[in-house]
């Protein structure tokens, strides 16, 4: 069943809706889980080891073998930060972030229901996880892409897997605003995540997460925050788990956003439930250069209900925990997915993080997502012949 997080209204779980008929809020699936949490051992450590908790037919999966993914003790940062640190690490699905986890069960859901046409409006991972989706599923797939701001690798991705690619004239809210509109004239089926099934599959990420800690939840979930819908899905992952008893215990939420593109930071620090947009939005993290998040009241509510928290970091603080996630423990991450690193660095100076809490960053994108910022942040390679003497002498000199 689908369900209006605001007024409750209900529809049928194969009705083609994305907002509330009665309302126009946004919409949840309604999933309560029935098996023990013992069914899932022993199977491939895949997203899919969990298909009773994802309300989609089994026999139409389209998959490429997405979740599962790296969870690394971090103890160098960690210890340097004075928390018990874990990365999960969300480049390592098949197209690089964690939107295959929404694309695999809306791909899934697209099948049910026999549409043979997708879309999405991204700042670029939706949109390489989408045009990969689809040919796996042989659909047509039409994304837009805010003009001049999408990282290098994701546009490589979207064109090379065939989607039809506008650059829009606009920022991402603006490609998103006109991408609907022809969803509901029905040209399209829309796998933006305020289509509910995509975050029925990124609900996963806060299922691994409590698995991954031994059935325990961590103090802290930390997160970057765009269009709002991935703190919304892992809220709704740990919350199915700890109703089903899997788990004692609840992580608070904690939401990072850039500084130029902050609603859901300015509405958490008033103690709102809906964001005013940011009419602008700007962030080397271009990933979520969003002003208009669209799942903004499920954030807040994850947010809220959590007695988690919001904070900004600015893009020199995203660059350095970029550079530094990379040099201290090896995860190479994108921009935005650093936010999660910064925002807990920030958080621990300010003494909103207690010292000693377990924490989990969610990193969500690969570094090469986005080359060009990895290489401006690089000093460039020494040009030398390959002469023994010379390269001998310049090692031994450094
Ligand atoms: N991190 C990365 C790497 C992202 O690509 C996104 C969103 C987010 C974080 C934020 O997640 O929107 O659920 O709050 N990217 C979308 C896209 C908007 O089009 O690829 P969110």
């Amino acid at each position: 069943m689908i369900r209006c997080v605001s007024c409750g209204a209900e529809y049928d779980d194969d009705e083609v809706i994305y907002t509330c008929e009665k309302c126009g809020s946004v919409l949840e699936l309604v999933c309560d889980i029935d098996v023990s949490k013992d069914i899932f051992d022993g199977r491939r450590d895949n997203l899919w080891k969990f298909k009773e908790c994802i309300p989609v037919d089994e026999s139409k999966i389209v998959s490429l073998d997405e979740g599962g993914t790296p969870f690394c003790k971090c103890d160098k940062l960690g210890s340097e930060l004075g928390v018990n640190l874990y990365v999960k690490v969300e480049g390592s699905n098949p197209t690089g972030s964690f939107k295959d986890r929404g694309m695999t069960v809306g791909m899934t859901k697209a099948m049910e229901l026999g549409v043979s046409t997708v879309g999405c409006a991204s700042t670029g991972n939706t949109s390489a996880s989408l045009a990969a989706y689809a040919a796996r599923g042989g659909l047509r797939c039409i994304v837009f892409l805010p003009s001049g701001k999408v990282a290098l690798g994701k546009l490589a991705q979207a064109m090379f897997h065939g989607a039809e690619v506008m650059s829009i004239n606009g920022n991402f809210d603006e490609a998103l605003e006109a991408m609907t509109a022809l969803a509901l004239e029905k040209h399209l089926y829309l796998l933006n995540s305020i289509n509910p099934y995509r975050l029925e599959g990124q609900k996963t990420i806060g299922y691994e997460i409590l698995r991954d800690l031994g059935w325990q939840s961590p103090d802290r979930i930390i997160l970057p925050v765009g269009n709002a819908g991935n703190i919304s899905a892992i809220w709704k992952g740990v919350s199915e788990f700890y109703n089903a008893g899997f788990v004692k215990d609840l992580p608070m939420m904690t939401g990072i956003q850039a500084e130029g593109a902050c609603p859901v930071t300015n509405a958490f620090r008033k103690g709102d439930k809906t964001v005013v947009p940011v009419e602008n939005p700007e962030t080397i993290a271009t990933a979520i250069r969003i002003g208009a998040p669209v799942s903004d009241i499920k954030a807040l509510n994850a947010i809220y209900d959590s007695n988690g928290y919001s904070e900004t970091v600015s893009d020199e603080e995203i660059l350095d925990a970029q550079k530094l996630l990379a040099r201290t423990e090896g995860i190479g991450v994108e921009p935005a997915s650093a936010a999660s690193i910064a925002g807990l660095k920030k958080l621990v100076d300010q003494g909103v993080i207690d010292k000693g809490e377990t924490i989990t960053c969610v990193v969500t994108g690969h570094l090469l997502k986005d080359p060009n910022t990895a290489i401006d942040a690089c000093t460039k390679p020494t040009e030398v012949d390959a002469d023994i003497d010379t390269l001998r002498n310049l090692l031994m000199n450094k």
